[in-house]
């Protein structure tokens, strides 16, 4: 074989596009090898540390290296053109000739080398792209809102991803290939605000929440003690306490009652929803799986007409239409000060503070900060010697308060993403919003007169209630007590829904 043609390829590579390229990728790998192991000796879950490593690095490295077999090309054209020949594209590579097998040698260690850099690389971008820092802290705007709200939860130590993603190479991609768009989305500016929902396409419950809550194995009832304070000077207290049938249970047992059997285990439940929230829902279908029988429920006030029948889609009933705020749970201001009494974040003691703190809670603000120095003022204002000329005030009570409900603030209220409690209601129960009570509200019904239940008792038993100075108290765990209203507001309860009055603020 020519010595001439071997050394032609050679020296093809010396060219200064294949230079650039090859200094390029050289000067990449070293930063990208650095990065990981300053990362693995630092450890620590910063999102533009990988940004930086597995994001933006790697395509850099690649085209360093696209650029070398560039080079080669460019530079046989060129001499081509200029007539000269011998010149061959690829190496001709003659085993017996011992440069040419130490030759082989690098070339392969080195293309084994890179390999395993790209594997390492991948893998841990794999991982990057699925921690919470990725998902929550990188586009700090557009998920501030559920980043914070999903701290607080109690699904704090989940991953955004066994929620939003689960498992499995398909929904990666797909949760992937849409998060592209959303980077695109925010650093273009051009996200909705706030970010409407349910979110389309988000993974059915079977496959994430039911890997790790099995309702099978729930049975019996949940307690739940609330203490409430009311809107007088006093703040006086006044408590709930509640079994609510959670239910459970498998075919094989005999423990199949409850809000869990019925609902998922025993029928499949679908409905049709007029608007996008899901909040009017004027027709539903139970079918029992067991026996067969299949009801057709129809809002009475509001019925669907024959034309919504065949148009909106129908939606097969599951967790998150009950659980719909798991982990992004924005708090009322009702609810925000009756937490913060009860813990004593704040002092009871303090006059009309519950009424005052959902006042300053209520507002409207523009941003956070103005917020934040507003509610400051206005709570000092409301307190000063002219409007409240009281001197057993202490001052530090004062000033906690308005520690607390700045936390408050800043941890429920979004104003910059247009979030807050009445934006993304919680469908749970049916106090602050609808909830249960779009389909439990007495006016559901088939053709044969049978009704969706409105009964307080289908859902829940009261044990106790009121002022705990003079709490009412039963010993009957079956029908438990009569609802009372903290006030008197006569028979009202009975035909208007709670959340008619009550909507987060001052009812
Ligand atoms: C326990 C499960 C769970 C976890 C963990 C979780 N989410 Fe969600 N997320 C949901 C559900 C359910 C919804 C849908 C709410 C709806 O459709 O009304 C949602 C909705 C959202 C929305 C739409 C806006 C909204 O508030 O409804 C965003 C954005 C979001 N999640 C981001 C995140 C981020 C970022 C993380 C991690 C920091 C995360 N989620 C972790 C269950 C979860
Ligand atoms: C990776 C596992 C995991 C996934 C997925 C998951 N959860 Fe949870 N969930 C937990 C853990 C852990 C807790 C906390 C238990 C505790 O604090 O006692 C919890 C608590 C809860 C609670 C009780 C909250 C409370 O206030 O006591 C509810 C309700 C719940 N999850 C619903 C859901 C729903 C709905 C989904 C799907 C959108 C879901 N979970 C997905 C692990 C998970
Ligand atoms: C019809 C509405 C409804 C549906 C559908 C529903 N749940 Fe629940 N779930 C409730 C209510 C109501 C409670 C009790 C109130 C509470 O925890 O605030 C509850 C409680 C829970 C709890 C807490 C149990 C405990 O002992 O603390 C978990 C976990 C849970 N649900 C998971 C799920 C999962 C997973 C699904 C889907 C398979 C699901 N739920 C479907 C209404 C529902
Ligand atoms: C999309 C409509 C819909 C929503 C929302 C809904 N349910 Fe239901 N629920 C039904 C239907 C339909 C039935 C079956 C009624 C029947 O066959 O008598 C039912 C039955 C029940 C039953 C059994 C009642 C009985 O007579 O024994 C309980 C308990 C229950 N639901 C609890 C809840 C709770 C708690 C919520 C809110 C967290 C809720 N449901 C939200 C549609 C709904
Ligand atoms: C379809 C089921 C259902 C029906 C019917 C129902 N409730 Fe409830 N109710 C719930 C659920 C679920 C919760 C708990 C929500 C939560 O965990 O935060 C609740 C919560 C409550 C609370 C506690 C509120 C608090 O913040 O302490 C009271 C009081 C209450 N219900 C009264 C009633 C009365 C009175 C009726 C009858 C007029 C009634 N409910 C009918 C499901 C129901
Ligand atoms: C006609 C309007 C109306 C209806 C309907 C209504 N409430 Fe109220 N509720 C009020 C008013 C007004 C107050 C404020 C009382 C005060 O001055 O402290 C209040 C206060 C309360 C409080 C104490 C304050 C707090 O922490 O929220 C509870 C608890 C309560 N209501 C529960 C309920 C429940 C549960 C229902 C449904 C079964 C209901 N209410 C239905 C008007 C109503």
């Amino acid at each position: 074989m020519p010595q001439e043609e071997k050394k032609g390829f050679v020296s093809l590579l010396y060219n200064r596009i294949s230079y650039l390229g090859g200094m390029l990728a050289a000067i990449m790998i070293v930063i990208f090898l650095l990065l990981m192991f300053i990362s693995s000796v630092a450890g620590g879950e910063n999102p533009y540390f990988g940004l930086v490593t597995f994001i933006v690095l790697p395509p850099f490295i690649i085209l360093g290296l696209l650029l070398i077999p560039i080079g080669v090309w460019w530079e046989r054209r060129n001499r081509l053109r200029k007539g000269r020949k011998t010149e061959v594209l690829f190496p001709i590579i003659d085993l017996n000739v011992p440069k040419n097998r130490r030759y082989l040698i690098i070339f392969n260690v080195s293309v084994f080398g890179l390999l395993l850099i790209a594997a390492v690389g991948s893998y841990h971008a794999y991982h990057y792209t699925e921690t919470t820092g990725f998902c929550g802290k990188l586009c700090h705007e557009v998920m501030n809102p559920e980043y914070t709200a999903y701290e607080q939860s109690p699904h704090a130590r989940v991953g955004c991803v066994d929620c939003h993603v689960g498992s499995g190479a398909s929904f990666y991609v797909k949760s992937k290939l849409s998060g592209m768009y959303q980077v695109y989305a925010a650093l273009a500016n051009v996200y909705p605000k706030p970010i409407p929902t349910p979110i389309k396409n988000l993974r059915p419950a079977q496959e994430t929440c039911e890997q790790c809550h099995w309702p099978a194995a729930f049975f019996g009832e949940k307690q739940k003690m609330t203490s409430h304070y009311l809107y007088d000077k006093e703040n006086s207290p006044w408590t709930v306490n509640m079994l609510i049938k959670i239910g459970g249970g498998s075919p094989g047992t005999a423990q199949t009652t409850g809000i869990h059997w019925h609902m998922n285990i025993a029928n499949r439940v679908e409905y049709i929803a007029r608007d996008q929230r899901q909040q009017d829902i004027p027709w539903v279908k139970m079918s029992n799986f067991k026996t067969g029988v299949v009801n057709e429920f129809n809002d009475e006030t509001n019925p669907l007409t024959p034309g919504e029948l065949d148009s909106l889609p129908k939606h097969r009933m599951d967790c998150m239409d009950c659980h719909n705020r798991p982990t992004h749970v924005f708090r009322s201001p009702n609810y925000s000060m009756n937490l913060a009494l009860d813990t004593r974040m704040m002092d009871p003691k303090l006059p009309n503070i519950k009424a005052n703190g959902v006042k300053v809670l209520t507002g409207e603000y523009k941003n956070t900060p103005e917020a934040l120095s507003s509610i400051s003022q206005q709570i000092w204002a409301l307190y000063d010697e002219k409007n409240f000329p009281d001197t057993t005030i202490h001052p530090a009570s004062i000033e906690q308060a308005v520690k607390t409900l700045q936390e408050i603030y800043a941890t429920n209220f979004f104003p910059e993403m247009g979030v807050r409690w009445d934006v993304y209601t919680d469908d749970i129960g049916h106090t602050t919003s609808k909830g249960c009570h779009r389909c439990h509200d007495g006016n559901h019904k088939t053709t044969d007169g049978k009704t969706i239940t409105r009964e307080c008792s289908a859902c829940h038993t009261i044990l106790s209630q009121g002022r705990p100075d003079s709490l009412e108290i039963t010993a009957d765990l079956v029908n438990g007590l009569e609802f009372k209203h903290p006030v008197d507001i006569g028979d009202a309860w009975k035909e208007t829904g709670c959340f008619e009055c009550h909507t987060g603020g001052q009812p």
